[in-house]
């Protein structure tokens, strides 16, 4: 049973017709063509697709990062097109964290200044952001790697603590774009653990690409997209029936065939 729409929490994201094209030598490329979605606090969403079909376009939209060609994106019920830029980094900063399957650490900067480095931005005091950083760090289990840089740690590891630059703001979302892509089985494991975890025991939303199907199995819903299109919106049954199937927007979509 669905609540009536005034009753319904409102949700980490929801987009409308969301659309992004990039101009590249006079050419456009449709990124994404038209995307209706939308997300609830709390969930464990996989997005998955092939090279190309817009996964990292449309994660960029969320963590607001990038803004749409056209459509509408709401933020924690916030359309994203009624803020400037310096608002639209301040949403992105409060709500959001964000981990990239590269790292994007800082490689001269210790583990503890990359993950103190979002409340820099936030204006958190010099020894409160040493302290919530060094808390993050050891969520990850990173307590005795503090003063390594990127460089003295191995890929696993400087995952965790992008991570842990992902959550030292206490984001109620957390979108990482292929989180475990570098990573060999047993440090891509302890990365799904950690976000598994984080989902489970404080009701963080997690929304992470992948091109595995292990990790996708993961999480509870799986969205497929193809040609900058959502082709199928897969969530787990509840109550031990099989893999349920709903449509998102197009009520087709969930009767298409799998790949
Ligand atoms: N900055 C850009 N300028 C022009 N085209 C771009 C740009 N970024 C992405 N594209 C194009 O947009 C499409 C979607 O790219 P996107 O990075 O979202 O794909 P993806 O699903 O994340 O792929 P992958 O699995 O390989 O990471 C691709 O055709 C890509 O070439
Ligand atoms: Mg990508």
């Amino acid at each position: 049973m669905t609540a009536p729409e005034h009753e319904r929490p409102v949700p980490a994201f929801e987009a409308v017709g969301l659309a992004r094209s990039y101009r590249l030598e006079g050419v456009s490329v449709d990124a994404l063509r038209g995307v209706d979605l939308r997300i609830d606090h709390g969930e464990f969403v996989a997005i998955i697709g092939p090279s190309g079909s817009g996964k990292s376009t449309l994660m960029h939209l969320l963590g607001c990062l990038d803004r749409p060609t056209s459509g509408i994106l709401r933020v924690n019920g916030v359309d994203v097109a009624t803020l400037d830029d310096t608002g639209l980094a301040e949403l992105r900063n409060q709500a959001i964290g964000f981990v990239f399957q590269s790292f994007h650490l800082l490689g001269r900067t210790s583990a503890l200044d990359n993950v103190a480095l979002p409340l820099v931005y936030r204006g958190v005091g010099r020894s409160e952001r040493r302290e919530r950083a060094r808390r993050a760090l050891e969520a990850v289990g990173l307590a005795h790697r503090l003063d390594h840089r990127p460089s003295q740690m191995s890929g696993g590891e400087q995952q965790r603590v992008a991570i842990a630059r992902a959550l030292v703001g206490d984001p109620k979302v957390v979108l990482a774009d292929e989180p475990t892509g570098n990573l060999d089985s047993r440090n891509g494991q302890e990365v799904m653990d950690i976000l598994t975890e984080l989902n489970a025991a404080r009701g963080v939303a997690v929304v992470l690409v992948t091109h595995e199907r292990e990790v996708a199995d993961l999480a509870r819903r799986r969205i497929h997209v193809r040609d900058g299109q959502v082709e199928l919106d897969e969530r787990d049954g509840v109550g031990g029936s099989p893999q349920g199937v709903s449509a998102q927007g197009d009520p087709a979509a969930g009767r298409r065939e799998g790949p």
